[in-house]
């Protein structure tokens, strides 16, 4: 049947000129689909490159935005419309314009998990791949990072020579994990490696033995020459690395790590946008747009 539903949306994406962007947070069906599997970095990317007129995206909203932002002339579709991400919304313009106008010699870095409209007054942003890069290579020292303070005390512990502000805010689901989950997997698992994603708690990532984004976890797992790995972001990584390299063991550093908004879009969804029976399309008016995409261009630039 699975397979019946994804021959499907293969022989339609086809006909509609479809490319297929996948978050690696999405289930095994779907990546199997996609032309891209990725980071919130690799999407944005992979996004204005990809030669397609239209783009579906499983994953949350901040990254459909994006992938609009970056690319105007395409039509950009969310599979689930009800897929947001919640630290996205947490902190809008009044609450950072205010800060702004108080703290006028900062320069406003974002985490790409923020809306189009909060983008729009930020300076440059960054995804947890290139958040110390980008940060280092900055020409400013004095700095607001939002809206995640796990991510943000991580960035400021590797950079100590810039003043890095944070602001409360963060992923419910990362930060939720305590260092007792940390002593109770290294208990378990005493050869494992542990790695985590910044979003966690600093008490957290101070464990690990590598801190990264979903694509740098996977890509350091594959590598690696130890056989086993706690795996400290959302749990499909751990499954999706069980599945890649089954000579290797994961377990999820907490069984409570499941986004259920990343879990909320199906392959049938994904079937029935392709159909025109599902997904919404981003719009966004040309305004929001520039002023937003000026902090990615700054992104991808600082990044390089
Ligand atoms: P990545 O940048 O690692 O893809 O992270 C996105 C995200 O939402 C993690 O929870
Ligand atoms: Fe947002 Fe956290 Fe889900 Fe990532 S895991 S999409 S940061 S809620």
């Amino acid at each position: 049947m699975i397979r019946e539903i994804q021959d499907e949306i293969l022989r339609l994406k086809k006909e509609q000129d479809v490319c297929i962007l996948a978050h690696s947070y999405v289930a095994r069906e779907i990546s199997e689909i996609a032309d891209f599997v990725g980071d919130s970095y690799g999407l944005s990317v992979q996004a204005t490159t990809a030669p397609q007129k239209n783009v579906i995206m499983c994953g949350v909203r901040f990254m459909a935005e994006t992938v609009k932002i970056l690319s105007p002339e395409k039509t950009v579709y969310l599979a689930n419309p009800i897929a947001g991400c919640p630290m996205a919304e947490q902190m809008d313009k009044e609450l950072i314009g205010a800060w702004k106008k108080a703290h006028p010699d900062y320069t406003v870095v974002a985490y790409i998990n923020t809306t189009s409209d909060l983008k729009t007054i930020c300076d440059v942003c960054v995804t947890s791949s290139s958040a110390v890069k980008i940060v280092n290579n900055m020409e400013a020292d004095k700095i607001l990072f939002i809206p995640d303070c796990n991510l943000g005390q991580y960035v400021a512990e590797q950079i100590p020579n810039k003043e890095i502000k944070l602001l409360q805010g963060g992923c419910p689901i990362h930060a939720a994990v305590p260092k007792r989950a940390v002593d109770e997997a290294r208990a378990l698992h005493p050869d494992a490696l542990l790695l985590v994603h910044p979003e966690c708690v600093p008490a957290v990532t101070k464990e690990a033995d590598y801190v990264g984004s979903t694509s740098g976890i996977m890509n350091y797992a594959k590598a690696s020459d130890a056989k086993e790995f706690i795996i400290g972001t959302e749990i499909s990584i751990a499954e999706h690395l069980q599945y890649d390299c089954p000579d290797k063991k994961f377990y999820p550093l907490s069984k409570q790590l499941i986004c259920p908004n990343m879990k909320a879009t199906t392959l049938v969804d994904v079937l029935n946008v392709l159909k025109g029976q599902a997904g919404e399309e981003i719009v966004m008016d040309e305004e929001t747009r520039l002023a937003a995409k000026h902090c990615i261009d700054e992104m991808i630039r600082l990044g390089g």
